[in-house]
């Protein structure tokens, strides 16, 4: 029988920087579903890559001196060793500055705009010269009466250019009909009720699908001095990769339309309305679903002054081992929800799952059949303990259903919580057989045996069913488990519970996850944490020492300067849900640092279509607040009347870039 197939993709990466945490994060979650899907009995296929086009990395790789071709290929190897490093087994990386891509970018264009859907038009519009971006008059910001851009606050021109469009209005009705009735296409479902109440209700403007500003992107072939936009561009990969559009497009016959296209929730939008509507005036089905998963966000004051704020994997994989960190990213939130990372949170867990739950079961298992079997596992009796043993069987053996409903509805930190219920479980049921006191009386050798199979077949489900997790780490238990035949270690031997042979020779080796001190580790992983808190302390020392110097109600110059205030730039902004007040955004610092989520309590005052573009003062060292459940990572500073009637943003004149610290 012909094996059923399932695609999965990750969006591709813009090369401007080196691939972090959050990358890391949706390429695991990837990389586990394919082998998840490849253990159940799939023809799993994998697609990831970079995204290499567009004025940004022209403007890196020029900064730095270099060709931007040059600049994306040393990005890109980095990447592969990253994704080498955390044991991504990818079916296709696909850069979007591959001729294969590029040439069929080209054949869509011209597709679409030989069919009609790109025409090519007049363009009058807002133009900020020293951004080289066109602006629609909503876009502007209003500073002394005077419309300016958003990104820079300079003063736009009307300029008229030609560009091409893509007909977006024309299917407006038709995806919304779509999105309405195929409700497994945008997951979480919060999301297909934001697409089509923000984007979609309100009316689709024609898309503007080409650039003459810049040249680094691929050209329209009939029209060379216009490249097309990078999102064009991008997002055909998906079926670029393929083979779309050429006579070897077998790959696309077989695995078209994609399963899933994991994304972050920022991009959702171009993927559940521009790339719809491409795929349909293509005449190509939908990619059954598109699911928008959350943030990790590094919202911590312990975050360092310079730049690198940003967590990257490396380190952490070089300590620990990639599955220690493959676990926690899976395991720590649910897929589809934001979630904050710290060493401290990982470090905690890596103890807790790994080190005492899975580790100690292992252990504890293969050194009691060591001690009193000789190392050697020995036949089932009929000495059964039906209220011990049934449950924990019974759950065993329910256990695969479990975690495979949880992966189909993309769930991976319930699926791994499954898992862990069964380990939690086993280790009560040691605390509860008491094979050490079984052990002393040579006629409960039989319930022993019981005992001791019950705990090593645990631990083989265990194993199988981790694999798409943590690829590395089964082995390692299969070996101190003496099991060599391939066969049970395969989903279709979890069918049955019990087939273990009498006479596998297990063998103790070292502990999976060593237990480690996390303070210790702390200071390791990042020894600049450590610095500041001396000084802190000395700072508030002298404070102590000295308050009377203070003039009541005057700061001092170091107290001062423990406050980060800094330029941040807002990307998204919406209602939170419930409150009249509240606006939640997504901030962008520098370009190297991870987007950060903001709540402000100033919904009565600005929109969040005029908050969008806008530079923002940010108290960016602010110890990290939940509300109404939305992590918020900073203050947004604004001016307010004794009242609280009127409310004024505070921002930084025209000209500073995203991140520039306020001194
Ligand atoms: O958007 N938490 O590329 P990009 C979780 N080239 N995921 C994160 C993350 C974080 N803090 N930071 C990044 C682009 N990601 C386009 C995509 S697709 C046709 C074109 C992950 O380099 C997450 O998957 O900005 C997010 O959507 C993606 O990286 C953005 O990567």
């Amino acid at each position: 029988m012909e094996k059923q197939t399932f695609y999965i993709t990750t969006p591709i990466y813009y090369p401007s920087g080196n691939m972090h945490i959050g990358h890391t994060y949706t390429t695991v979650a990837a990389d586990a579903m394919t082998r998840f899907k490849k253990l159940t009995g799939y023809d799993a296929y994998f697609l990831t890559g970079t995204d290499e086009h567009g004025q940004k990395i022209e403007r890196k790789a020029a900064e730095k001196g270099v060709s931007p071709k040059a600049y994306v290929d040393e990005i890109v190897a980095n990447t592969k060793e990253l994704w080498k490093l955390m044991n991504i087994e990818y079916d296709d990386f696909i850069r979007t500055t591959d001729e294969r891509h590029e040439k069929v970018v080209q054949k869509i264009f011209r597709q679409l705009y030989e069919q009609g859907d790109i025409y090519k038009a007049e363009y009058e519009g807002q133009y900020c010269t020293p951004c080289e971006a066109f602006w629609t008059p909503s876009q502007l910001v209003e500073k002394d009466g005077v419309k300016v851009c958003p990104d820079c606050g300079r003063p736009t021109e009307v300029v008229t250019e030609e560009s091409y469009f893509f007909r977006m209005s024309k299917y407006q009705d038709w995806l919304i009909d779509y999105i309405q009735t195929h409700p497994d296409f945008i997951q979480p479902a919060s999301r297909a009720n934001e697409m089509i109440n923000n984007f979609l209700k309100p009316g689709l403007q024609d898309l503007c699908v080409s650039r003459t500003s810049f040249s680094w992107g691929v050209p329209v072939d009939f029209d060379p001095k216009h490249v097309v936009y990078v999102w064009i561009d991008a997002l055909s990969n998906y079926i670029t990769a393929l083979g779309y559009g050429t006579d070897h497009d077998e790959l696309m016959q077989k695995y078209w339309p994609a399963n899933v296209h994991l994304v972050g929730k920022e991009i959702v939008r171009f993927h559940t309305i521009y790339w719809p509507i491409m795929l349909h005036a293509l005449g190509l089905p939908l990619p059954k679903q598109v699911f928008a998963h959350g943030w990790l966000l590094f919202g911590n004051d312990k975050m360092s002054k310079s730049k690198g704020n940003v967590q990257y994997a490396q380190p952490i994989v070089a300590r620990y081992g990639c599955d220690a960190l493959r676990y926690y990213l899976l395991r720590e939130m649910p897929f589809g929800s934001d979630g904050n990372y710290t060493n401290e949170a990982f470090l905690t867990r890596l103890n807790a799952d790994l080190a005492n739950d899975l580790g100690n079961l292992v252990s504890r298992t293969v050194a009691m059949i060591e001690k009193y079997f000789g190392g050697e596992l020995p036949a089932w009796t009929d000495a059964v303990d039906e209220a011990l043993d049934t449950p924990l069987h019974e759950h065993c053996k329910a256990l695969p259903g479990l975690v495979e409903a949880q992966m189909d509805k993309l769930q991976y930190s319930q699926a791994l919580a499954e898992i862990w219920k069964v380990i939690g479980e086993c280790n009560k049921y040691i605390d509860l057989t008491q094979p050490w006191v079984l052990g002393k009386d040579e006629a409960r050798k039989d319930r022993l045996a019981n005992v001791l199979l019950t705990l090593a077949e645990c631990v083989r489900f265990v194993a199988v069913l981790i694999y798409p997790f943590m690829p590395t780490t089964p082995d390692r238990i299969f070996t101190q488990l003496g099991v060599a035949d391939p066969s049970l270690r395969t989903w279709d031997s979890l069918a049955r519970f019990g087939s273990l042979p009498a006479g596998t020779r297990v063998q103790k080796g070292e502990a999976l996850f060593p237990r480690i001190d996390i303070q210790k580790e702390l200071e390791a992983l990042n020894p600049q944490e450590k610095k500041p808190e001396p000084k802190k302390e000395k700072k508030q020392e002298k404070k102590e020492e000295k308050p009377e110097k203070l003039p009541e109600g005057l700061i001092s110059i170091d107290q001062f300067d423990q406050i980060q205030l800094r330029v941040a730039r807002i990307l998204t902004a919406e209602k939170v849900k419930g409150s009249d007040k509240l606006l939640h955004f997504s901030v962008k610092l520098t370009d190297d640092e991870p987007v950060r989520s903001v709540v402000s309590g100033i919904a009565k005052f600005y929109t969040p279509e005029e908050m969008v573009g806008k530079q923002v003062v940010l108290v960016s060292n602010l110890k990290p607040a939940k509300l109404r459940g939305i992590p918020s990572e900073g203050m947004i500073l604004c001016a307010s009347d004794a009242q609280d009637n009127v409310l004024r943003l505070c921002t930084v004149e025209p000209g500073m870039e995203d991140g520039a610290y306020i001194r």
